[in-house]
């Protein structure tokens, strides 16, 4: 894919063209990278989510009202949702976050669970690190026993969301309760490279607080030496970018992303670069410190990837049965989409 043809894609196709009747809610909304992907095939969403300045960038951006609140396994929804959607806090799991799991007072399964019980939608969905199969596999186990005693069939996948169209790989658990006929969408053919997303933007942002340091660039090759690496952890044109995370992107760390510039300095990623990195499009704006517009953007799910997603998800209420397509879709007024550009 071109530069010009990924910028086009990530900017026009996560504008929602028709409206469907299927309220969507999403528990720990983030900034809604998730919730963007679902706006964008047509279902109306609903946020909920603790941190202030995330909050702001999902109200400033999506259709939707996001709520500020800290949920907790006695928060009570007041109108029903079709489907629920949601990525618990994954640092219980995360080989950073230690993998207490079920122990770690952050663990947001209960409450998600309990959002279930009570709503009881047609579908649900959450996304979390893959280490909830391996070091905390027990409790994920624990977590489905739960979830398909209130009727649901399950399946999980790890879905790479540069098989989806975005310039990175990042692998993340998939975990799907429906009544049947639900798929995973499909891989795409081509990965699309950091080049085509940020090519225009390596060289012209001049930000020379990003740039490293002599002796971040002696850190960075002392901390690839002692963990083997064998090619420099740069970011390169021509591939899809590592994943990106809260950590590797917010501040100077030994993994830091960072890209060479054509005289041979080294400089980390500044914020739209990294929005552009997990299929943000350049309309989105984040709110809050740099370092929070940061955070927002590693710990969400690439809108493109949800994108996908939210299709099998509409599909699959389509399949079902339970309304037909053509009398729950509305087409979006296009000033209404003009709107939404800069
Ligand atoms: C992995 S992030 C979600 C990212 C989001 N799905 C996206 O795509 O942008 C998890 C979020 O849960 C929020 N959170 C953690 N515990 C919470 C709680 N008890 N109530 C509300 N939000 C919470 C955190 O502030 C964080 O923004």
């Amino acid at each position: 894919m071109s530069h010009g043809n990924y910028i086009k894609r990530i900017n026009d196709s996560l504008i929602p063209k028709v409206h469907l009747n299927w309220p969507v809610l999403d528990l720990f909304a983030g900034s809604g990278g998730l919730s963007l992907g679902f706006e964008a095939v047509g279902f109306p969403t609903t946020g909920y989510e603790k941190d202030r300045h995330a909050v702001e960038t999902y109200n400033r951006n999506l259709e939707g009202h996001c709520f500020e609140q800290t949920l907790t396994c006695d928060t009570q929804f007041e109108t029903p949702y079709e489907v629920i959607i949601g990525g618990p806090p994954c640092q219980p799991f995360s080989v950073g976050g230690h993998q207490k799991g079920k122990k770690d007072e952050r663990n947001g399964f209960p409450i998600f669970i309990n959002a279930v019980r009570q709503l009881k939608p047609q579908i649900w969905l959450f996304e979390n690190v893959r280490g909830m199969l391996y070091s905390n596999k027990g409790y994920f186990a624990e977590i489905l026993r739960e979830l398909t005693a209130e009727g649901y069939l399950i399946e999980y996948q790890l879905l790479n969301a540069v098989n989806y169209g975005v310039p990175q790989t990042r692998e993340r658990l998939f975990v799907v309760g429906h009544h049947g006929k639900f798929t995973f969408p499909s891989p795409e053919a081509n990965p699309v490279t950091v080049g085509d997303a940020i090519g225009d933007l390596i060289e012209t942002i001049q930000d020379d607080s990003k740039i490293l340091t002599p002796s971040m660039d002696r850190y960075v090759a002392n901390y690839e030496r002692a963990s083997q690496c064998l090619r420099p952890r740069d970011i390169y044109l021509d591939k899809p970018a590592r994943t990106l995370t809260c950590r590797n992107i917010a501040a100077p760390t030994g993994d830091m992303q960072r890209v060479r510039l054509q005289e041979g300095k080294r400089r980390r990623l500044v914020v739209r670069e990294a929005a552009r990195l997990q299929s943000f499009p350049d309309w989105f704006e984040f709110c809050g410190t740099e370092t929070q517009q940061y955070y927002q953007i590693g710990n969400a799910v690439p809108p493109l990837l949800a994108y996908h997603l939210a299709t099998a998800v509409r599909n699959y209420l389509v399949m079902t049965g339970r309304v037909e397509s053509e009398s729950i879709e509305k087409l979006v007024q296009p000033q209404l989409t003009q709107m939404s550009l800069f």
